[in-house]
């Protein structure tokens, strides 16, 4: 995040306790409760949004070395990463050209050579390439060429693993411009130098929420105050925060406590992480939230219109986290844990209310008029569909 951007994010928001305001839209902003349980409407969004726009799978640190591959199948799709010995990163569905079997079984690992199936064992090399037929001459003049495992569209960058879920074509460009898609973010995620970072944990959860709701819960402070007396509120301010729709995606930052002490301070010593978070929706499913030295990353995946899987990591710098005892590490994970069980304790609950009857729209305040903009990207996407 550029310097100017962090002093200007700052001032806004210490304007807003000077003045007791803050951070509102024009008006209030709806979506509709049908959204979030309809099935027809699950099915369109899983079937563009999961299958035809980037979606992060994975950390860089999973995949530094040739044969390090990762497993992946919340979107719907068996997906499989791996870097070759070119040191090129490659991703593919992770399903046999011969019947079908799943490749690869285990979720992550390294030093692989060739991927091997385990129903017949055909094998496949890091490239994705048919080098292995079990009494090969069964299969007469099979063309190995044509049976290469299906790849996918792939982008590795700010130490981040996006993939585009549907099968390429034969010979179709499979590196994706995530620069392109992710327009004005693209420099502020590079600002952070999270390439080399470690991933400290990963754990799923499995609330009863749309995939969708489990988003909505980051972009607005106004429930830290009720929602998070027990874990995160008493470190920030009653709902100070500024947000700004970034091309489809959102950037926002939320005041610590600390801000106040900025005042009298020089604004080119001003560093945002000091006394704010800033968290990035990066549409359609994750969260980035960056605080002082580590970045929670929260992604949220389809498994039925009442239910999905969100995981929660951490990535760290490790210089940083040489710092710090490893207890230090284990509480801030645990208190990110703590804070999304307090969301996911009340979204279940919305969840189930949503077929009560007693609303037809969900309302957001001018200050949650990032949720405005959330549900209207995704309605766009929708009504645009795919070329
Ligand atoms: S299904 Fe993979 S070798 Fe037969
Ligand atoms: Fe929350």
């Amino acid at each position: 995040m550029r310097q100017t951007d962090q002093v200007a994010y700052l001032e806004r928001m210490l304007g807003m306790v000077r003045t007791n305001t803050r951070d509102d839209g024009p008006g209030l902003s709806h979506t509709s409760v049908e959204e979030y349980y309809d099935p027809g409407r699950y099915q369109r969004e899983v079937s563009l949004l999961f299958r035809h726009y980037p979606i992060v799978v994975g950390y860089s640190c999973q995949l530094r070395k040739a044969g390090d591959f990762v497993v992946h199948n919340d979107t719907g799709q068996p997906i499989l990463v791996t870097r070759g010995t070119d040191g090129v990163l490659r991703a593919f569905l992770n399903v046999c050209r011969h019947r079908s079997a799943t490749v690869e079984t285990k979720p992550c690992g390294a030093n692989k050579r060739a991927f091997v199936c385990p129903y017949h064992g055909w094998s496949y090399d890091l490239t994705g390439r048919l080098v292995g037929i079990t009494d090969g001459t069964a299969f007469g003049d099979l063309d190995r060429s044509r049976h290469s495992l299906r790849r996918l569209a792939v982008a590795e960058k700010y130490g981040l693993v996006w993939v585009v879920p549907t099968a390429l074509e034969e010979g179709a460009e499979a590196a994706l411009d995530i620069d392109a898609y992710l327009g004005a973010i693209a420099p502020d995620l590079a600002s952070w130098s999270m390439q080399g970072w470690e991933l400290h944990s990963s754990v799923p959860i499995r609330p009863h929420m749309n995939w969708k709701l489990v988003v909505d819960t980051f972009l607005e402070l106004y429930h830290f105050r009720y929602a998070h007396t027990g874990s995160v509120y008493p470190l920030f301010l009653d709902n100070i925060a500024t947000y700004e729709q970034m091309d489809r995606h959102i950037r926002l930052a939320a005041a610590k406590r600390t801000i106040v002490e900025l005042e009298d301070r020089p604004r080119e010593a001003w560093r945002i992480l000091d006394h704010a978070i800033v968290l990035y929706e990066l549409f359609p499913n994750t969260v980035l939230a960056y605080t002082e030295d580590h970045c929670g990353i929260f992604t949220s995946f389809p498994v039925s219109p009442d239910e999905s899987v969100m995981h929660l990591a951490v990535l760290v710098d490790p210089v940083e986290r040489a710092k710090k005892t490893e207890g230090y590490w284990k509480a801030n994970a645990e208190l990110l844990q703590a804070a999304v069980g307090e969301d996911f304790a009340i979204g279940d609950a919305i969840q189930r209310n949503f077929r009560s009857g007693a609303n037809t729209q969900q309302t957001f305040g001018k200050f949650e008029k990032a949720l405005g903009w959330y549900h209207r990207e995704i309605d766009a996407a929708l009504a645009a569909g795919w070329r």
